[in-house]
């Protein structure tokens, strides 16, 4: 009933002539999949070359982040308005390194996601706690922290364009994975969450994303998961070859 929706953010990686060439690979290995959302996330410097080289295929562009402002006086910011003028979707909001090294707060987040949903991008918001959190047996805290104030304020209709993503830190770029047990868990009580604090047909309709060391390997048996619609790609999205298979997860 959830349609699939595969993200691959390219964070800090790639000139335009490399993500030109990425993206006319993806374009040719992805020509005809119609029946899941495919969306890259470049730099914000090679966005229009992209958005160029993907125009007619199925792949929809992403940014990385941006400010929660339209315009004015924010030097070396990039606004919604702005993303959407050089043919963006969807925005990335909070990622952990985001969090992590920017110290992006829950409120910050949120300010971004209203006035993201504001211009008519979609976002997607990134959520996930670290192994420390996790050992001390403080995730669901977390999780529940990130997600109610991330969407605060966010009616249930705005609810309708969010896609989440649930990122355990330390599954990020470690070549560890969430074992689809640890990932389905986490993903349930995401989805109770979002059901408590909207409603039912909120909860049912909204995509939660699985993201930390998704690979060709392991993509399978993770969207099997009855409450895993997709994934958030990092590494794996850098090659063509990795990033088609997982677009093209069997499960
Ligand atoms: P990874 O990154 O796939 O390299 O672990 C995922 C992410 O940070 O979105």
């Amino acid at each position: 009933m959830r349609r699939p929706f595969i993200a691959g953010n390219w964070k800090l990686n790639q000139t335009i002539a490399e993500s030109r060439e990425l993206a006319q690979q993806l374009v040719a290995n992805l020509a005809g999949v119609e029946d899941r959302d495919i969306v890259i996330a470049p730099v914000f410097t090679a966005l229009s070359t992209v958005a160029e080289v993907i125009k007619n295929s199925p792949i929809q562009l992403a940014a990385q982040n941006c400010y929660p402002q339209i315009q004015g006086a924010f030097t070396g910011e990039v606004s919604p308005l702005l993303l959407q003028d050089v043919g963006c979707n969807y925005s990335i909001l909070g990622h952990s390194e985001r969090r992590q090294l920017m110290g992006e707060t829950d409120s910050f987040i949120n300010l971004k996601l209203l006035k993201v949903l504001e211009t008519g991008l979609l976002p997607i918001l990134c959520i996930g706690e670290t192994l420390q959190e996790r050992e001390e047996n403080r995730m669901l805290e977390v999780l529940t922290r990130q997600i109610e104030g991330g969407l605060d304020t966010l009616t249930a209709e705005q609810m309708a364009g969010v896609v989440i993503a649930y990122e355990p830190i330390w599954a990020i770029g470690t070549g560890i994975t969430a074992t689809d047990d640890q990932a389905q868990d986490a993903h349930s009580f995401i989805r109770n969450l979002i059901r408590e604090l909207f409603n039912t047909e909120v909860a049912a309709a909204t995509r939660i994303l699985y993201g930390g060391s998704v690979k060709p390997d392991n993509v399978d048996g993770l969207l099997a998961q009855e409450d895993i619609d997709g994934a958030l790609v990092g590494g794996a999205s850098l090659k063509a070859e990795d990033f088609t298979r997982i677009v093209r997860f069997e499960s």
